[in-house]
């Protein structure tokens, strides 16, 4: 957001007011004094006003981590053994994942500290989309596929996918990949589903969650939602 803005929603000035003020070189943006009111910051930066650090209270954070494997999607874990968390340092508040990718899935995670928002996307109410692209082990024929659409029961639940495409068949391996989507989000549902008609699954990985994909994002690497993402998602959920 433009660095006035950002002050006045820190409750520094009014929006006019914090323009003066940043005009008259009261205010530095990562150690360097900025004097264009306009000047785009995010919460990663360290905003002072007069050698005074200015924090956004009450803000909201939204993350997508393009998750490796290897890491649990728990804030801490009792073992010590590492979390998402570790791989977002420059997080601002207290982030917390939105429902769960397994240790060994890597792919899309969304990460806040907005409760109302995570609660909702993670509600089977609102049918947020969830696509995974599954390497399975054997090549789903016709009578599998059509078992895994009609659904398949886990944990005494029966499992429908919004969709299921074989990507790619590798002969050889006698593997395939198939694309899954998902509007629920039960525990391992994905290998459950896949190892209830015999493929069971040998990698996992989230491509989309409620539309957002880690195009341009390395694994473990991530950025922040922009504005209009964010206003997108409070749409899907009704917010
Ligand atoms: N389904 C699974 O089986 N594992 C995941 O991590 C996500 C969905």
């Amino acid at each position: 957001m433009r660095l006035a803005k950002y002050l006045a929603q820190a409750g520094v000035a009014s929006r006019r007011a914090a323009e003066r003020i940043v005009s008259a070189g009261r205010v530095k943006v990562n150690g360097l004094i900025e004097l264009k009111p306009q000047v785009s910051v995010t919460i990663e930066d360290i905003v002072t006003l007069d050698g005074e650090r200015v924090k956004l209270s009450g803000f909201n954070e939204y993350l997508l981590l393009n998750k490796p494997q290897g890491y649990l999607s728990t804030v801490q874990d009792t073992h010590d053994r590492p979390t998402v968390l570790d791989l977002v340092k420059g997080a601002r508040s207290r982030l917390f994942p939105v429902g769960r990718l397994d240790a060994d899935t890597s792919g899309v995670l969304l990460l806040t500290n907005d409760g109302k928002l995570a609660y909702r996307l993670t509600h089977p109410r609102y049918g947020i989309k969830k696509i995974y692209l599954a390497g399975v082990k054997g090549i789903p024929g016709v009578k599998a596929l059509d078992k895994l659409i009609e659904g398949v029961e886990v944990d005494g639940v029966l499992c429908v996918p919004d969709a299921v495409s074989i990507v790619r068949v590798e002969q050889q391996e006698m593997r395939a990949r198939l694309q899954i989507t998902l509007t629920e989000g039960r525990k391992r549902q994905v290998k459950r589903m896949l190892a209830a008609v015999n493929h069971p699954v040998f990698e996992l990985e989230r491509i989309s969650f409620a539309g957002l994909t880690a195009a341009s994002l390395a694994r473990g690497a991530y950025r922040l939602l922009t504005e209009k993402e964010v206003e997108q998602l409070y749409r899907m959920v009704k917010l």
